[in-house]
């Protein structure tokens, strides 16, 4: 039993400091994007300085950042895969370990990390465990070119699976349209619920000019969820 967390930057330490408990001296790691993924990484980089030697491969320019400043080793995808775990935050997680993420942006990258490694650890408090997902907006990566013309074709393959009149949102920060690390732009829909995500995401990936979706379906394997004064472990079965 640890500790009574009261807030949520304490949930996400804690949950963050049990995941290094998978973490073995050697291994070749995936780095996460988000809040809780970058306290991971402040604390995996006191690991490192502490002597133990990692390989890792960051999912955002953002967390590669943070990881160099704080001295650990990075390495591409390409020299690495396949990695032996990726450690990463989630919006949204249900108990079938199926995930949304995307709310920071870095969608693409971290599904083709996770995808590329043998595990992958979702650490979340519990404001990200829901029944059904869908309520936090589902972020969907599109080319630049023609988005509104995509988007116009993926409000219809939205409709024709059985969500008609989807509000989408093109993603905007400090008054400029967002652009991802891969520069693509998003649009965030507003399902409420999710009835298939399986369905949903090859609904979705069938629109020329999806990049990615955040559904993440089939690829976590672990979660670890922080509430008040404990860690629930969630593992696929
Ligand atoms: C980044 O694109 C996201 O997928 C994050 O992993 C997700 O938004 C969780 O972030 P927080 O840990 O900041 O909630």
């Amino acid at each position: 039993m640890v500790a009574p967390m009261t807030d949520q930057n304490a949930l996400k330490r804690a949950v963050a400091a049990k995941s290094l408990e998978y973490v073995q001296d050697g291994m070749k790691l995936g780095l996460g994007s988000g809040s809780t993924a970058e306290i991971f990484v402040e604390m995996l980089a006191l690991r490192v300085r502490g002597g133990e030697k990692l390989l890792c491969v960051p999912t955002s320019e953002k967390t590669a950042t943070l990881a160099r400043k704080l001295g650990l080793t990075l390495a591409s995808l390409n020299d690495l895969a396949p990695l032996d775990l990726t450690i990463d935050g989630a919006d949204e997680a249900d108990r079938n370990l199926d995930l949304i993420k995307g709310g920071g942006g870095m969608l693409l990258r971290e599904k083709i990390v996770a995808a590329a490694s043998r595990r992958m650890i979702v650490i979340a408090d519990e404001s990200k465990l829901v029944p059904r997902l869908g309520k936090y907006p589902l972020p969907v990566e599109v080319v630049e070119f023609g988005h509104k013309s995509i988007a116009a074709r993926l409000s219809a393959a939205l409709a024709a699976a059985g969500y008609a009149n989807m509000p989408m949102t093109l993603r905007q920060l400090d008054g400029a349209t967002f652009k991802t690390d891969g520069g693509n732009v998003i649009y965030d829909c507003a399902f409420g619920m999710i009835h298939s995500a399986p369905k949903l995401a090859a609904a979705i990936s069938a629109v020329p000019g999806v990049v990615e979706h955040g559904l993440f379906i089939g690829i976590a394997t672990t979660l670890l969820i922080a509430a008040d004064g404990e860690i629930e472990v969630i593992n696929r079965v």
